[in-house]
């Protein structure tokens, strides 16, 4: 029988407000095309853990001290993923950079939310509140977030979703980081997952 929804997979490291927006819009309906069927955490003591446990999705803890190499830790998140059958990956707070070996693998089938509109504030070191105190520091009065495909150069997959955020006069790293979240990252996530997942289905030949 054909697959009517695409099997994601969502990274976590963190609080996973991300994956909730994502764990959201599927119970929402808004995301149709595909089905979150396992969270993969690199650390033990992730609440995004807790988030997806709630809502009855499998987990699992892959960290690169058990496995003792980045080579043997991408060895295990393939092994992961593809017994269960992931036709999509989603890094959602995912605070580790994937080497050519693991993103060659899944080609096109990578997803990644980063908070701010790149080319700006993004690469290696560009992660969480450092992106937010960057921005502040730099005196930009537009801000955002963005999804793109993830391949070997970190951020520097092509760009599938964007929008603006203003800076605000006061603002700390953990207030913009917030209002980024809530007006861009939390939206144009699950949207872009419903719309890569559509078009894989349609790859697949199932719509
Ligand atoms: C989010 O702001 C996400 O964009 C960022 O980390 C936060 C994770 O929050 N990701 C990166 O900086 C990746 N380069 P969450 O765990 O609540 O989703």
């Amino acid at each position: 029988m054909k697959e009517k929804t695409a099997k994601v997979a969502v990274l976590v490291s963190g609080g996973g407000t991300n994956l909730q927006a994502i764990l959201d819009a599927e119970k929402e309906g808004k995301i149709r095309s595909g089905k979150i069927v396992l969270v993969i955490s690199n650390k033990k003591d992730a609440y995004a853990l807790t988030r997806a446990e709630n809502a009855g999705v499998p987990t699992a803890v892959i960290t690169k001290a058990d496995c003792g190499s980045q080579s043997a830790f991408e060895a295990a998140l393939i092994a992961k993923l593809e017994k269960a059958g992931i036709d999509l990956i989603v890094l959602a707070g995912f605070m580790t950079i994937l080497s050519a070996a693991f993103t060659s693998r899944f080609e096109n089938r990578i997803l990644n939310v980063h908070p701010s509109l790149i080319p700006s504030f993004c690469g290696a070191g560009f992660y969480g509140l450092k992106v937010h105190e960057a921005a502040l520091k730099k005196g930009v009065k537009v801000t955002g977030a963005t999804v793109h495909f993830v391949n070997e150069i970190p951020d520097g997959g092509k760009i599938i979703q964007q929008k603006a955020v203003r800076v605000l006069p006061g603002d700390t790293p953990e207030k913009l980081q917030k209002r980024v979240m809530r007006q861009a990252e939390w939206k144009i996530l699950p949207e872009a997952v419903e719309m890569v997942c559509n078009e894989l289905l349609k790859k697949k030949g199932n719509r």
